[in-house]
């Protein structure tokens, strides 16, 4: 699937979660845990950082950024997997590019977040070896297809409704890119699938269900925060709606 039809077939998610959502009242207090829905692709050895600082819009955003950043280390890595592997040159080009991508959205998310007086912890990694295909087709089947493609789409939806002026611009940028992002994950999906025998494909697509059936059951416990519709993230309600319709999409495409 192109990235154009990823966006068309995003928006069509939009709008069916818009017309089958009431809108809600936020709510008045934060909630303890949020998870970060587009921030990119998570590397495998990230050092897991204590964001227990970091509050309201500004901290919300500054741990956006943080993962934006990683996510530069996940596609060079990734790249160099790819090259290992013997993938074809465009495949390379394509996941150096995301890299270049992340670059511009850990430097735009910052700005947000320091704007609303937050700064990014700086992540700490410890890159793992180059792996299997198997192993790598694995990790893209669920941080790739399902984590980061689910990511865009909470971007898309955030690019319409963020209702702060600088964070809508900054997320159709982002929107856009992560769209491109989740295509290649499929396109890259479709590849390590034709290079594997029966038995691994069906491990990777186990992965791939797997990320799925967790996706829907983080943006079930995904709790609403007061600032949310600043920066256009969907209440808890129509978090789900689109976890929901994003596995049905998927699943008949
Ligand atoms: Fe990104
Ligand atoms: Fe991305």
């Amino acid at each position: 699937m192109s990235s154009a039809e990823l966006h068309s077939l995003f928006r069509k998610i939009l709008m069916r979660v818009a017309v089958d959502t009431p809108p809600s009242t936020p709510p008045t207090l934060e909630p303890l845990e949020l998870p970060t829905l587009c921030d990119g692709r998570h590397p495998a050895g990230i050092v897991h950082e204590d964001f227990s600082a970091l509050h309201g819009s500004g901290g919300y955003l500054a741990r956006m950024a943080h993962f934006e950043a990683a996510s530069v280390a996940a596609f060079m890595h990734l790249a160099a997997e790819l090259d290992d592997l013997g993938a074809p040159l465009n495949l390379i080009e394509q996941a150096k590019q995301a890299a270049r991508d992340e670059v511009v959205h850990a430097h735009s998310v910052a700005a947000l977040a320091k704007a609303r007086g937050a700064r990014p912890p700086v992540p700490r990694l410890t890159p793992p070896p180059l792996r299997t295909l198997e192993e790598v087709a694995a990790e893209n089947a669920a941080e790739g297809c399902v984590r980061e493609a689910f990511g865009a789409l909470v971007g898309l939806y955030q690019s319409v409704h963020a209702k702060a002026d600088d964070v809508r611009a900054t997320m159709r940028t982002v929107a856009q890119d992560e769209i491109a992002h989740a295509a290649l994950s499929f396109e890259l999906h479709r590849h390590f699938l034709s290079r594997l025998d029966g038995e691994a494909r069906a491990r990777v697509e186990a992965r791939r269900e797997q990320a799925l059936a967790e996706l829907l059951h983080r943006a079930f416990s995904f709790e609403d925060a007061p600032w949310r519709d600043e920066l256009g993230l969907p209440a808890a309600d129509a978090l789900f709606d689109l976890a929901r319709a994003f596995r049905e999409e998927l699943a008949a495409a």
